[in-house]
């Protein structure tokens, strides 16, 4: 802390009317900063002020030392697509991501976990898979998985098509025996008919369904119809003051721009945001079972906030309500120490230093809430396309 406190919160590092972490500063909002001293907000006319300019110009934010300030901004539209191959494979994929009958059991498809109503995820805390059994994470949403950089909560797949394949394979979930649904969709002209279109003549093969429905995904984008889109356009009104005030402690004393940043609201990391629940019942050592390196225990990817208020509930064990992960952050995510038995143990896991008491009074607590409402996209209804005929062929 020093002139980054006055940074977060004079929303102008060029100000001499703050100097040092005590310097005063000249604004109307009292609040308390991030180490409990009282500090002002601008004022809102002074905020609206301050963003109603480009995202690049927007007052400087709090971030700790080594992260990278990747500025939140418009999320990119896909280019349109001239080729009628890639147009194909959109709408084969299509098919297989609604078809249930590409699953051991017969009726388990993508949409079961993934339903465009529920902003791509299943409302539920963990997914129910193979014979209703829970699994042990939450479905992520998605919105937006095409401009992703790794894939699953420890991103342990590198590809949509290898997440595709992974959980079409899992005995867990939809339990697919390959030979069998290359089998099935070879005996469908509907499905020949499309495998051709999309990809030439030769056989099925599940490279070739990998990458239709990877295809299909990556259509999921948002579509710029949330408030805080129209704001990034230039409508300054579209943001309420509670939105407005919401951004900028989201970006400043709230702290989370440090992780949450760049267009889809995620630096693309993994880290220990405290919810590993070492040693206990819900224990889930996330990105550490993929790499077996102790520093990621209890680290997961930083999910995306888009569309946030239509994806309860959260965390990877869809444990919280966004009133229950605001108020974590805001203590800090205490964490249980080291019990006796622990003391040597080097798995034990560690929360990210970015993870700090936050001294956010309820009405900030009420402004960055607001403000990640303000990320909701207008609801989707996505009509499943009708099932192709099998053993027509
Ligand atoms: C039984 C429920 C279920 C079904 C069916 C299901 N998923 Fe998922 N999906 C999940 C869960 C749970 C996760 C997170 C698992 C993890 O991170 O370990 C997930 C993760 C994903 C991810 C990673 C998202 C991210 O942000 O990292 C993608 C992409 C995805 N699923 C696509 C699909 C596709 C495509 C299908 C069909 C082939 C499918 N899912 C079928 C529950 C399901
Ligand atoms: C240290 C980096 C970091 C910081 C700082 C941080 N987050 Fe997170 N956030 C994460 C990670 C990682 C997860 C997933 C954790 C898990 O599931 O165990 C997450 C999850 C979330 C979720 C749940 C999303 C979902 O789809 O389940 C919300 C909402 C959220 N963060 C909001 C915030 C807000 C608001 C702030 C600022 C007060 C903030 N975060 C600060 C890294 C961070």
């Amino acid at each position: 802390m020093s002139w980054r406190v006055c940074a977060m919160f004079l929303a102008s590092a060029a100000s001499s009317a703050c100097t040092t972490q005590e310097g005063s500063v000249s604004s109307t909002a009292a609040t308390t900063n991030a180490v409990g001293q009282a500090v002002a907000l601008p004022a809102i006319d002074e905020l609206r002020r301050l963003y109603a300019r480009d995202p690049a110009a927007w007052p400087a934010p709090g971030l700790d030392d080594g992260v990278v300030h990747r500025e939140l901004g418009l999320v990119p539209r896909p280019l349109r697509d001239e080729d009628p191959r890639l147009a194909a494979r959109i709408e084969l994929g299509e098919h297989l991501y609604f078809d249930g009958r590409l699953s051991g059991s017969g009726q388990m498809s993508c949409a079961s976990c993934h339903d465009a109503e529920l902003g791509f995820a299943d409302g539920r805390a963990t997914s129910l898979g193979k014979d209703a059994k829970p699994l042990k994470r939450n479905a992520p949403a998605l919105l937006n998985t095409g401009l992703r950089q790794s894939w699953f909560w420890d991103g342990r797949a590198a590809s949509l098509e290898d997440q595709a394949l992974a959980v079409l394979a899992n005995p867990a979930e939809m339990d697919a025996d390959f030979e069998a649904v290359v089998a099935f969709l070879s005996s469908s002209r509907g499905y020949s008919e499309r495998f051709e279109a999309a990809f030439g003549p030769g056989p099925i093969a599940m490279d070739k369904v990998a990458a239709s429905i990877a295809a299909y995904e990556r259509t999921f984008v948002s579509d710029g119809s949330s408030a805080f889109d129209d704001f990034l356009e230039g409508d300054h009104e579209a943001l309420s003051d509670s939105e407005l005030r919401g951004l900028h402690l989201f970006r400043t004393k709230a702290r989370c721009l440090n992780c949450h940043n760049g267009p889809l609201l995620s630096d693309e990391q993994f880290h220990n945001a405290g919810l590993t629940y070492y040693g206990r019942e819900l224990q889930d050592l996330g990105r550490y079972e993929q790499t077996k390196d102790p520093a990621d225990v209890g680290r997961f990817r930083t999910p995306s906030l888009r569309n946030i208020g239509r994806t309860a509930p959260y965390m990877h064990n869809g444990q919280f309500d966004l009133d229950g992960v605001l108020n974590m952050y805001n203590a800090g995510m205490p964490r249980p120490p080291r019990r006796a038995d622990q003391q040597d143990d080097p798995l034990f896991p560690t929360k990210s230093p970015h993870l700090q008491r936050l001294f956010l009074e309820d009405e900030e607590k009420a402004d960055v809430k607001a403000f990640l409402s303000s990320l909701t996209e207008r609801r989707r209804r996505v009509k499943p396309p009708a099932p192709l005929a099998a053993g027509d062929l």
